[in-house]
């Protein structure tokens, strides 16, 4: 990290100074305050998966809302490995014109734009893509595999094709303005399904021990760092642990965060969980588990952070659970961590950054959105669908709608996402 650009944050800063303080990232880049949206898959896409217009509204809103960096929702390395329908995949120039257009409307305002890269793996509803694939045929929880069917094991030529394919994304990316990328190395994805004992079972170079398992996403980094400029910030969003038994640990994401901050990574943004074990939204049985000091702050994952922070200097993010204020200023005087990030809080309010750091005690509605039924509440899909929708109606122009009920909402997306799933294998026909 580059300590002359950022010394310790002055403890004399009231809240509002201190989440105003810039900072500067080893690449050189600026982000203008302390506050960073974390991505949220937007699903805002064509079937064909080109960004529309829509996706430009949006932006245009959170560039205007005080955010100091924004990151997009996970965008697909491969059209054919999708994780919802309606993701954006950036795969070749096809879509130039329709990226710069994103660019602008989302850097207005001196606000970096970056964005999240990702390929599902397993992770991916039934029927979507043509062929579910991961490091291993490892089938999903029993509960889950009405929704996820085991996937088949990747060969050695597909892998070294997926890494490729961010590289190309990320310099796709830049050529359109995207001042970074990030690796989405969080939540169950593939990337994360690599560095997982549970879901990896691998026995070659990309399997096994640590430092095989880790092989995947250290490739990624480095092929995106040979195709991109050294301005080009290049960050990943990682799992403090996968809360999974046999699963990824923190202690082994700390080292992998090591191994990264030796290469030179500028940001590491902290998040945990997967759809099996959804810790990055807050479910009460993960968060039970964590000592009462960390309970009484806001954020799920800032404890680890502050064993990340005795070990490496790397440029820390941390999200989940934010939803005040204080909360938020006190979590950046623990000295743990650089940025705040906030995902929820920005689909229910494009401008609560802007409030964050201009007015008094400010506190985010976010709850955990519950349909009361068990099978579908122990889940991840819950929350992500109903905050989608509001992300919708925010892209639209409509006011968000906090009364709207959950299952409604998600037997509406279930519903809509059958249909493109219907839709998205004719169009690839
Ligand atoms: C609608 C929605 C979509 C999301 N999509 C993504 C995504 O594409 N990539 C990702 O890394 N996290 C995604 N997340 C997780 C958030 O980035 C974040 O880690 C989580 O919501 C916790 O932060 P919060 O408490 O501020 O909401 C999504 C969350 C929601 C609610």
């Amino acid at each position: 990290m580059n300590k002359a650009a950022n010394p310790a944050l002055p403890s004399t800063l009231n809240n509002v100074e201190l989440l105003s303080q810039p900072i500067t990232l080893p690449n050189g880049q600026v982000i203008k305050n302390r506050l960073a949206k974390s991505a949220m898959s937007e699903a805002l896409a064509t079937i064909d998966n080109r960004p529309t217009p829509l996706l430009d509204k949006l932006y245009k809103r959170w560039s205007a809302g005080g955010t100091g960096l924004l990151i997009t929702g996970n965008i697909m390395v491969d059209r054919k490995a999708l994780g919802e329908p309606n993701n954006v995949a950036l795969e070749n120039d096809r879509d130039m014109a329709a990226l710069k257009r994103w660019v602008e409307a989302g850097s207005a305002n001196n606000t970096q734009l970056w964005v999240q890269l990702n390929h599902p793996g397993k992770q991916v509803p039934k029927g979507l893509n043509s062929r579910a694939l991961g490091p291993s045929a490892v089938p999903f929880d029993k509960k889950m595999q009405s929704f996820f069917e085991t996937p088949q094991e990747l060969a050695e030529d597909e892998i070294k094709d997926i890494i490729k394919r961010f590289a190309t994304s990320a310099a796709l990316a830049e050529e359109a303005g995207f001042s970074g990328a990030q690796i989405h190395g969080a939540h169950g994805y593939l990337v994360s399904q690599f560095l997982s004992p549970h879901h990896n079972r691998r026995e070659d170079q990309w399997g096994g021990s640590l430092e095989n398992r880790m092989r995947f996403v250290k490739e990624i980094y480095s092929a995106i760092r040979e195709k991109t400029g050294s301005d080009f910030a290049v960050s990943i969003k990682m799992n403090s642990a996968d809360f999974q038994k046999g699963g990824f640990t923190e202690e082994e994401s700390l080292t992998v965060m090591k191994e990264l901050s030796g290469l030179g990574i500028d940001l590491i943004e902290v998040s945990g969980g997967t759809y099996e074990a959804p810790a990055m939204s807050g479910a009460e049985r993960y968060k039970s588990k964590a000592k009462e000091s960390t309970l009484k702050r806001e954020a799920y994952f800032l404890s680890f952070a502050e064993k990340v922070r005795g070990e490496i200097s790397v440029p820390l993010m941390v999200t989940g659970g934010f939803r005040s204020q204080q909360g938020m200023a006190d979590a950046l005087r623990t000295g743990a961590m650089d940025l705040v990030g906030l995902a929820r809080p920005l689909a229910l309010n494009p401008e609560f950054s802007a409030n964050v750091l201009t007015e008094g005690e400010v506190e985010s509605p976010v709850k955990q959105i519950k349909t009361g039924i068990k099978m579908i509440d122990d889940m991840g899909m819950m929350d992500v669908a109903w905050y989608a929708r509001q992300i919708k109606r925010l892209a639209q122009g409509k006011s968000i709608n906090l009364r709207e009920n959950p299952l409604l909402a998600l037997i509406k997306i279930m519903a809509s996402n059958g249909i493109q799933i219907v839709r998205n294998r004719r169009v690839r026909a």
